[in-house]
């Protein structure tokens, strides 16, 4: 994430500059870390968005204070995310009202700021925000207003990536009409980078460089696991099981009305809302004690995130032991 936003403003630094080499005034400047006047660069980020814990990604996440507290922060702007209700049928009408004023926000932010956004940072689904979705329509309005502006779309995947969602890469299942210019990406892939335009990569050797930079151990490992889960089918096998998954949790609310809502899910990357935290804490402890391991997310999510492995079978165990909870 720190090196993505870096690249992010490196760009925007060097657009300015038309392509000029920094002055000695700006080398003698960042060096009392005051950059020339007009670098007040901004990273644009939605209300409950996730972005991570690192001092600089930290000023892009919004999802709880805990994060935040007590931690000097950049002052960069902050625009509602739309986090659409389910069931989506009878919402419709006000998610695409939801959605219309989150990207009228982000085009005010960015005209708020002139040539200062760097980018636009967004998880396809929010994840520790609480699961909260927005449409493929909303993502490739998103693409098409960062790409007219000049501002970097920079799609974080750090929770999202290697197959959960049924795709390699959550945005696949976008169709947009340019590809991001970023992508994070962490977790089931092993490591932590992103890959990005050619044009975002810094042109100089080492501007983005740390000790543990690289790992072609885990580089190795992650080729492995792609052989298998092309071998094994298991992204077939996650969107086939997340069906089952999220129609199940649908059942449920229907049946338990006044414990569960709001089931939704794109494969096995599903989740469930509970009245209040309290009650989804107990469940958690529930399900745990019943030898269902779920994870709470949000303040009163319960959300999967399965192995690839997590079949039918499975997902239909999952929903028992659930059920039982809920009576
Ligand atoms: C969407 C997303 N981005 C980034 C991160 C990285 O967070 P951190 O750097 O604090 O590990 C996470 C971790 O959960 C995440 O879910």
């Amino acid at each position: 994430m720190e090196n993505a936003l870096k690249a992010a403003f490196i760009r925007l630094a060097r657009r300015r500059r038309g392509g000029a080499q920094p002055s000695d005034g700006d080398l003698a400047a960042c060096m009392l870390n005051r950059q020339p006047g007009v670098n007040a660069f901004k990273v644009i980020s939605f209300e409950g968005g996730f972005h991570g814990r690192s001092m600089g990604a930290l000023s892009a996440t919004r999802s709880k204070p805990i994060h935040k507290l007590d931690i000097p922060a950049f002052d960069w702007p902050v625009v509602p995310f739309p986090a659409n209700q389910f069931p989506e049928a009878e919402h419709a009408e006000q998610n695409r009202a939801a959605e219309a004023r989150s990207l009228e926000a982000v085009k005010a932010a960015i005209d708020a700021h002139p040539d200062e956004v760097a980018a636009l940072i967004v998880e396809p689904i929010q994840g520790e925000g609480g699961d909260r979705h927005a449409s493929p329509a909303f993502f490739q309005a998103l693409r098409r207003l960062t790409a007219e502006r000049g501002v970097a779309f920079v799609v974080d995947e750090v929770q999202t990536c290697g197959g959960g969602t049924g795709v390699l890469w959550a945005h696949e299942a976008w169709d947009l009409p340019e590809p991001p210019d970023m992508v994070t990406f962490s977790k089931k892939m092993q490591l932590g980078g992103f890959y990005c335009r050619e044009e975002l990569a810094p042109v100089e050797a080492l501007r983005l460089f740390s000790t543990w930079l690289g790992d072609p151990l885990r580089g190795a490992q992650l080729e492995v696991i792609l052989e298998v889960i092309e071998r094994d089918r298991l992204l077939e096998n996650t969107r086939a099981t997340g069906e089952r998954l999220v129609a199940g949790l649908e059942d449920l609310c229907r049946r338990y009305p006044g414990v569960l809502s709001g089931a939704r899910g794109i494969g096995t990357f599903a989740a469930v809302d509970f009245p209040h935290a309290a009650r989804r804490d107990a469940a958690l402890t529930a399900l745990r004690n019943r030898g269902l391991e779920v994870g709470g997310s949000g303040d009163r999510t319960l959300r999967f995130r399965p192995a690839l492995v997590f079949a039918l079978r499975h997902a239909a165990e999952a929903l028992d032991v659930l059920e039982s909870v809920c009576k």
